[in-house]
């Protein structure tokens, strides 16, 4: 049985038949598809459009197909167009006749948008638990490396010292956003569609509260127009994914650049790298070069649902079934990237002694703003103290000197305030210890902060 026989004289094109079809893609969605029917044909019954028995049939029906899915038996025909048809033509096949009243009051514009909001509940689920995993993983690896003292960056050029469990805890923050980002669109993804038909409201009064409590939503949409239109949810989802990505994508390159033996910060798990077929030397952190690559698609992917829907005028286009193979190809990449990112962390280590060894050869620069601090606690104005050090630096430049090895004499005819105790200031870990404020890199901030976490992974 085809349904456009009723309406159209001949069947359709092969090239057009290729382009109709999302059966490839949307079969993933049949077991979402069974749960909406099975729920539907209870509805159909309370309000007499099927008997008891019927509905008993239909729903053993969609059972049986469900376990045919999951047991690889269920051959979908690309003929049959979409998910809802090949399941509709497969009962049909299955329970007869009265598979013919299982679309009573229903649009496949409706079925699609249930189909999608329960697989991404799903989805939301399964990344949130990868999400969680990764900042364990974080916290964990911070809680191990407070002790450790490294340079931070601006512009790529040595700054000021931190903690590197401070930049681990920074990777930490845009993640647990992100992960609170997921919590705030479950409630906008919780409105049940069924009921509004192909655009205009369902015509048998089918009870949508029923249907509301039968599949586990938490609201009804309310406006059929925009039920089967809006694709927002998409939207959100995927800015969720790309702003995933892009800390990933940043992490990724943070390792990359501290992994080079010119950095020699970290050591990468073996594991996670490769070798080259012609080098053999070489060490090559392939695994976080595809996250950063990958990444290009699930920005592509957010601007394809973007670009979709600019100027498709209300309500339901077909243009529509566009929406889904970015949005499963960036869901797969973002599980398996936060799964890699997150082994990454639990094997990666620091190398100590060769940070030391940078800290070392930075001639003392990287404590410059420790000693305009010392200026000011001295009562000089910031901005004069700046211009100080900054001569006290380019003295020892031309001089060819560390600025722990400049001499007294020399850093009093800077400035009369300097004095013996100066040399304390090129102390690492007192450096860290001076930010010594909420949310800075002191080590005992840095604790203030792992004790919060803890309580914070308790929670999500
Ligand atoms: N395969 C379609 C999609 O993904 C399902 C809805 C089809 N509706 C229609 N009126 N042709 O959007």
């Amino acid at each position: 049985m085809k349904i456009r026989d009723g309406r159209l004289k001949k069947p359709l094109s092969k090239s057009f038949e290729h382009l109709n079809s999302s059966i490839g893609f949307d079969i993933r969605l049949a077991k979402y598809d069974i749960a909406g029917s099975i729920a539907y044909a209870k509805a159909l019954k309370r309000v007499g459009i099927i008997t008891d028995k019927e509905m008993k049939s239909i729903i053993n029906g969609l059972e049986t197909i469900q376990l045919e899915i999951e047991n690889g038996k269920f051959v979908p025909n690309p003929e049959n167009e979409d998910i809802h048809m090949n399941i509709e033509m497969r009962l049909l096949e299955l329970v007869g006749t009265v598979a013919l009243k299982l679309h009573t009051g229903r649009s496949r514009n409706e079925q699609i948008v249930l189909d999608e909001r329960l697989y991404l509940i799903d989805a939301l689920k399964n990344i949130k638990s990868n999400l969680k995993n990764l900042l364990k993983s974080l916290y964990l690896k911070a809680k191990d490396s407070r002790k450790i003292i490294m340079p931070s960056y601006t512009h790529l050029q040595q700054a000021q010292l931190i903690s590197a469990s401070h930049l681990l805890l920074a990777y930490y923050r845009a993640i647990y956003r992100d992960h609170q980002r997921l919590l705030d669109i479950e409630k906008r993804l919780n409105e049940m569609p069924l009921g509004s038909g192909a655009v205009a409201g369902s015509s048998i009064g089918i009870d949508r509260e029923f249907l509301l409590k039968e599949l586990g939503f938490i609201s009804l949409t309310k406006n059929s127009i925009d039920a089967v239109s809006n694709r927002d949810f998409i939207i959100e989802f995927e800015f969720i994914l790309t702003s995933i990505f892009l800390t990933l994508s940043r992490i990724s390159e943070d390792f990359i650049i501290y992994s080079t033996q010119e950095f020699g910060f970290i050591i990468l798990p073996d594991e996670l790298t490769t070798t080259s077929s012609l080098m053999p030397q070489k060490k090559n952190p392939d695994s976080l070069e595809l996250i950063r690559g990958k990444s290009t698609k699930i920005i592509g992917n957010l601007f394809s649902i973007i670009t979709l829907l600019k100027a498709l005028p209300y309500s339901y286009n077909r243009d529509l079934q566009e929406d889904k193979p970015g949005l499963f190809e960036s869901i797969d990449w973002v599980l398996v990237c936060i799964d890699v990112m997150r082994e990454i962390i639990d094997g990666f280590s620091f190398n100590d002694s060769r940070i030391k060894e940078v800290i070392k050869g930075s001639k003392d620069y990287i404590f410059a703003t420790d000693i305009a601090d010392y200026l000011v606690q001295r009562g000089m104005p910031f901005r004069e103290a700046h211009q100080i050090v900054g001569k006290i630096v380019s003295f020892s430049e031309s001089n060819k000197k560390r600025l722990s090895e400049i001499k007294i004499e020399e850093y009093k005819k800077f400035s009369p305030l300097f004095d013996k105790d100066i040399y304390k200031v090129f102390d690492p870990v007192k450096s860290v210890n001076n930010h010594d404020v909420y949310g800075g890199t002191a080590i005992n901030r840095i604790d203030e902060i792992l004790n919060e976490i803890e309580e914070e992974l308790k929670n999500i």
